[in-house]
């Protein structure tokens, strides 16, 4: 008999977790006005807000804490960052900063002006924030058949190159870099292929225009370049990384992610005239060039966690698990952006909760059932976090109205994905009763979504 698939770690410490009653659920989601980020992690019973910083880290990462050198300059366990992120990146210089959207914040403040175009993948609602919030534009050139959540393609992450040099074309001179997000998170965790990678910087360079790769989820990008684009089966994670990078002219990163660590982030590049430029909002903001807002231990940490996650066990396991989740969706018919992606499931609202109008926020509603239904917190990837547009101060309702499961790195078992899943289905199979959504009663002029107010209609 084959040998069935199982997980490429064990168990060495663990968190009790409590289940509530759908009538505490009731008067905790009213308390945290229909915005699951308002709730306390003690009233949520399986966490799937997000995969951020959420993960659990490994015996050698815990160890490596211990040695944390907490020199306020030159720290050993920079020089042990710098090294680790030089060998899978080939970046020489590095920028530590405390998380991903800090790093956006140095890079973006050297080098957007008001009035910049900048074309990305789906930028990341941090990245679109920290571009928008400079009164420049950022512009989504992702292939256009991201939106259509129940087409099969292998690398639905991808870049238009089409839309690209359109925007290249009408924008000449003001275009100060393209933002290549790995893997595309914002469409549903699917990554960008090698090739495309290789002809969107090719055609970025061509009209003069550098190439940051937003890196959160680089190794996802990796493993399935290496399970799903011809040529690349036989190579290693790190050798594939390795290319990736290779392409690009400077990372940001939220180690948070691919990095295994609870917080964190860097800038990485080749551009000495950039780092030299960064170096000069890092002080300020995040502190000295050798720690940018990350504590000794903290770097020592993600050195270590870097190497695991860019070995391709880690990310099997850990990507397997998503996909047995999306196997149960299947089996309930439950409507997801497929193919399964690299950190979560999004669950296409707008086809689940087909009564509700756009304008009373499916995809939230769909959040608060959920939690409501087993205590499991979900995250609202839809028409609240697209925000309004800066300029017509119109809601944008042109994208995707998506419930993302997202699922942290080596902290749940199949057995919770069997409860998230029945959850699903039990709100799936009530769908019809449900024919009214949300309405916002307070909201932030810019990344609305993680202090909206609502109420229910
Ligand atoms: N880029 C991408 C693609 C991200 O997914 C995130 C964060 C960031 C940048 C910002 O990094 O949180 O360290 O400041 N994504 C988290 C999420 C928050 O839930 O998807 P950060």
């Amino acid at each position: 008999m084959e040998l069935p698939f199982a997980e490429s770690w064990k168990i060495k410490m663990v968190e009790p977790i409590r289940k509530s009653t759908r009538e505490e659920r009731e008067q905790w989601l009213r308390e945290a006005k229909n915005n699951v980020f308002m709730l306390r992690a003690e009233q949520v019973y399986i966490d799937l807000l997000t995969d951020s910083g959420t993960g659990a880290m490994s015996d050698r990462q815990w160890s490596a804490m211990m040695t944390g050198d907490e020199s306020y300059s030159g720290a050993r366990s920079f020089f042990e960052l710098k090294d680790t992120i030089t060998r899978l990146t080939g970046f020489q210089y590095v920028i530590p900063t405390h998380q991903g959207r800090a790093a956006e914040n140095v890079l973006f403040s050297y080098l957007v002006r008001k009035g910049s175009v900048v074309p990305g993948n789906a930028h990341f609602d941090t990245t679109k924030g920290h571009i928008e919030s400079r009164r420049a534009k950022a512009i989504d050139v992702t292939v256009p058949e991201a939106r259509d959540t129940q087409r099969e393609l292998p690398f639905k992450g991808n870049v238009s190159l089409e839309l690209t040099k359109k925007v290249l074309e009408e924008n000449k001179g003001n275009v100060p870099f393209f933002v290549l997000t790995v893997t595309n998170n914002t469409v549903g965790g699917q990554p960008v292929s090698m090739q495309n990678i290789r002809e969107t910087s090719a055609l970025c360079h061509k009209y003069g225009v550098p190439v940051v790769m937003d890196s959160a989820r680089f190794a996802e990008n990796a493993y399935f370049i290496k399970t799903r684009e011809a040529g690349y089966q036989d190579k290693t994670i790190k050798e594939i990384a390795r290319e990736m990078f290779s392409y690009v002219d400077c990372m940001t990163m939220s180690s948070k992610k691919d990095g295994l660590v609870n917080m964190g982030g860097f800038i990485a590049t080749n551009r000495e005239d950039w780092y030299e430029g960064c170096k000069l909002y890092c002080i300020p903001y995040e502190g000295f060039i050798t720690y940018g807002g990350m504590n000794g231990r903290d770097m020592a940490a993600l050195a270590v966690g870097l190497d695991e996650n860019t070995e391709f066990d880690m990310l099997d396991t850990r990507i397997r698990q998503v996909q047995y989740l999306a196997q149960k969706l299947d089996e309930y018919g439950i409507p997801y952006q497929r193919p399964a992606g690299g950190h979560a499931i999004f669950v296409d609202a707008d086809r689940v909760l087909d009564r509700i109008p756009k304008e009373e926020f499916p995809a939230q509603t769909l959040t608060c059932e959920l939690y409501l239904e087993a205590g499991i917190r979900a995250c609202e990837i839809g028409y609240i976090l697209a925000d309004r547009d800066p300029f017509t101060r119109e809601n944008r309702f042109g994208g995707l109205d998506l419930v993302r499961l997202c699922i942290p790195r080596r902290v749940y078992t199949d057995n919770h994905m069997n409860v998230v899943a029945a959850a699903l289905k039990n709100v799936y199979d009530r769908r019809h009763e449900i024919s009214r959504g949300l309405r916002i009663t307070k909201e932030a002029p810019l990344m609305r979504h993680f202090t909206v107010e609502l109420e229910r209609l």
